[in-house]
């Protein structure tokens, strides 16, 4: 155990005087020790705290930190996993504690605790919502540790907590990274180490490129990455969490480097060991993306992103942990909140694709990767190499990046369909009266105020005037429709014309991933099969209504559209066919496969729990999850037996 933080000690008071805390410290401050105090003061006097985690992964990694410390009292409920859910710890995802909330709070009774890791998830444009309701209606019986990365407005959002719960909330802050951090910049394949030295190499404009009269583009020397790896080296750097923006491109980079040996002769047996160890554990020695992998692993490198095999992924982020690994490509998810500190850290590149074009980091999202640099107790400098191309970054760029100020929270409300039909069960035409309670409300201007107020009556209102709400209830269909979160009026249209009811095992199938997938651009779909046209054609002339009625009602964001470019493999896998031959059914890349069939599983688990819904479908629907949710996609496997 370790001597606790100035900024630990003061929130661990608080708690102590039964005070709700909210905490912004730097990435790898510490904030973890804070839940710690929560949970075990919680365990000592009998009661229950939940703990949410923004990703799956983070959920996972911290069921099984705590469980080596708290055995049976932790649990874990995440959508598609569900251990010990009566436990007096429990760890769920955000969208969970918000479900329970709207409908289902008699479970929450003995919690008192509810914690919110990486609480700045408030601000994510897709799922923003989820952490702001679950604040809004929060119970008063429990008190709130939100956790956050370094944001300025941390006041603000504690206030708005205490003017809407009408109690205490403590805000602390801490500014200073326990292991301080060195910018080291790779232009023009020269390595330099501070942003001044940077200024001296010739050709790294003053200004954005679009404002230079000649093209920028030409007579720029490429970096290469074999000088930055010798640089590291020769500092020591390794472990190094190499950061890149795009799957392949990791992929690539890792190949390229494999040239390269990192690894002394000892180590290489050492890790070759583990890594078939862990393979077989994870019953991954016959799969060819482990094969591969194999080759850099030997090496000292590896890669790690979404679209590899979850098993795949966790025996990497072992290896790393083991700290046998020199070098690991991975994209941006590596960075939240899992512990997994390495001495360097190097950014591909200071711009990332948002949404809905490439622009320069924001300075949060650069800090809570850069922050994965240094290690407690180990290293006394992290190191943080940026790659720089001329063309596209200028000096200033890189400036606010590394110094401007951390972004504010900003509420990102877009109220979803069943929260609206959760809200009116319980307070009719009230429901209104519950906007003013919002972030959004709070931190917006009036007329920004007023819109949300119409999209949200808007929402209602197509709700009443399409069979969701008849003399102020809720009809069957909007039952259906309330617990389906996301996919609520494709599915809720499904069930009410009776499509639903007539899909066997296979029709369920195809229209649960239908709803959940989401193509790449361009992605090509293969041949459907007869039953899957059949089905598409009923949810393309639906979901064609639907569009219609939000753009005619300007509601926006549209409904999510459904897409078939699964439908082959989900039919294939729920033949029993094994997840190889699946896979040559799309060119989908295999993790995403198995992060779908999970969503598919969900949404049909979800359906299946609403109370309208039949004894019949019930049971196909029952049959459904159980077929698609085994070997390979199935969760909680991968969690309960390693
Ligand atoms: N007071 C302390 N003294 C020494 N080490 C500490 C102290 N507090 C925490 N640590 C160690 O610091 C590391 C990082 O802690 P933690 O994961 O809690 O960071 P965090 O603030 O949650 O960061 P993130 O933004 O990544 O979620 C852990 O290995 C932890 O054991
Ligand atoms: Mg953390």
């Amino acid at each position: 155990m370790f001597k606790y933080d100035r900024f630990q000690q003061e929130a661990i008071d608080h708690i102590n005087n039964g005070h709700s805390v909210i905490v912004s410290a730097p990435t790898g401050a510490g904030k973890t020790a804070i839940a710690e105090h929560v949970i075990d003061t919680c365990i000592n006097n009998n009661t229950g705290v939940i703990y949410t985690a923004p990703i799956k992964a983070l959920s996972n990694q911290k069921f099984r930190d705590f469980q080596n410390r708290l055995g049976d009292n932790i649990g874990i409920l995440t959508g598609d996993i569900s251990l010990n859910p009566e436990a007096p710890v429990l760890i769920m995802t955000t969208e969970i504690f918000r479900n329970k909330i709207l409908d289902d709070q008699e479970s929450l009774k003995k919690y008192r605790w509810i914690i919110f890791d990486e609480v700045h998830y408030l601000d994510n444009e897709e799922r923003g919502t989820v952490w702001e309701e679950s604040l809004i209606f929060l119970p008063s019986h429990m008190n709130l540790l939100a956790l956050s990365a370094t944001i300025p407005n941390i006041k603000q959002i504690a206030e708005w907590i205490e003017s809407i719960h009408n109690k205490p909330v403590q805000t602390v802050v801490e500014t200073e990274r326990p292991v301080p951090l060195h910018f080291l910049f790779q232009c023009q394949n020269q390595v330099v180490d501070s942003l001044p030295a940077l200024k001296n190499i010739k050709g790294l404009p003053e200004l954005p490129y679009k404002f230079h009269r000649q093209n920028p583009r030409t007579g720029y020397g490429l970096n290469k990455i074999g000088p930055l790896i010798k640089h590291i080296r020769e500092r020591e750097g390794f472990p190094c969490i190499y950061f890149v923006f795009g799957r392949r491109r990791a992929e690539d980079l890792a190949k390229d480097l494999c040239r390269f040996d990192l690894l002394p002769k000892d180590d290489c047996g050492k890790i070759t060991a583990l890594y078939e160890e862990l393979c077989r554990k994870f019953d991954l020695t016959r799969e060819r993306s482990a094969q591969e992998m194999s080759d850099l692993v030997k090496k000292g490198i590896a890669f790690h992103h979404a679209g590899m095999l979850p098993t795949l992924k966790e025996v990497i982020e072992r290896l790393f942990t083991s700290r046998l690994l020199k070098v690991i490509f991975t994209t941006e998810t590596f960075a939240l909140g899992i512990n997994m500190p390495s001495r360097s850290v190097v950014f591909d590149d200071l711009r990332k694709f948002y949404g809905r074009y490439v622009r320069n980091l924001k300075t949060r999202d650069f800090y809570q990767m850069a922050g994965r640099a240094g290690r407690r107790s180990i290293d006394t400098e992290g190191y943080v190499y940026c790659r720089i191309n001329p063309a596209k970054l200028s000096y200033n760029d890189i400036n606010r990046v590394i110094y401007g100020s951390p972004e504010e929270v900003h509420s990102q409300l877009n109220t979803s369909y069943a929260t609206v039909l959760n809200l009116y069960e319980k307070y009719r035409d009230d429901l209104y009266k519950i906007y003013p309670l919002s972030l959004h409300y709070f931190q917006c201007r009036k007329e920004e105020q007023k819109e949300a107020l119409r999209l949200i009556e808007a929402k209602l209102n197509l709700l009443k005037d399409n069979g969701y709400i008849k003399n102020g209830e809720l009809t069957p269909k909007g039952q259906f429709a309330k617990t389906v979160y996301g996919y609520e009026l494709l599915l809720s249209e499904l069930y009410e014309r009776n499509v639903l009811e007539q899909l066997d095992e296979f029709g369920l199938g195809i229209m649960a991933a239908a709803a959940v997938f989401e193509p790449r651009k361009n992605q090509q779909m293969l041949n459907l099969s007869k039953s899957a046209r059949r089905i598409r054609a009923v949810c393309e002339e639906i979901y064609a209504h639907i569009k219609q009625l939000e753009i005619s009602r300007r509601i926006y964001p549209l409904s999510k559209e459904p897409y078939f470019h699964l439908s082959g493999s989900i039919e294939s896998w729920l033949r029993g066919t094994s997840f190889e031959k699946t896979l040559l059914l799309t060119d989908t890349d295999e993790g995403e496969i198995v992060r779908y069939f999970r969503m598919s599983v969900q949404i049909l688990r979800e359906i299946g729990d609403s109370e309208v819904a039949s004894p019949l479908l019930k049971e196909k629907i029952r049959e459904t999850a159980r077929v698609i949710n085994r070997d390979i996609i199935d969760a909680e496997k991968q969690l309960r037996e390693t």
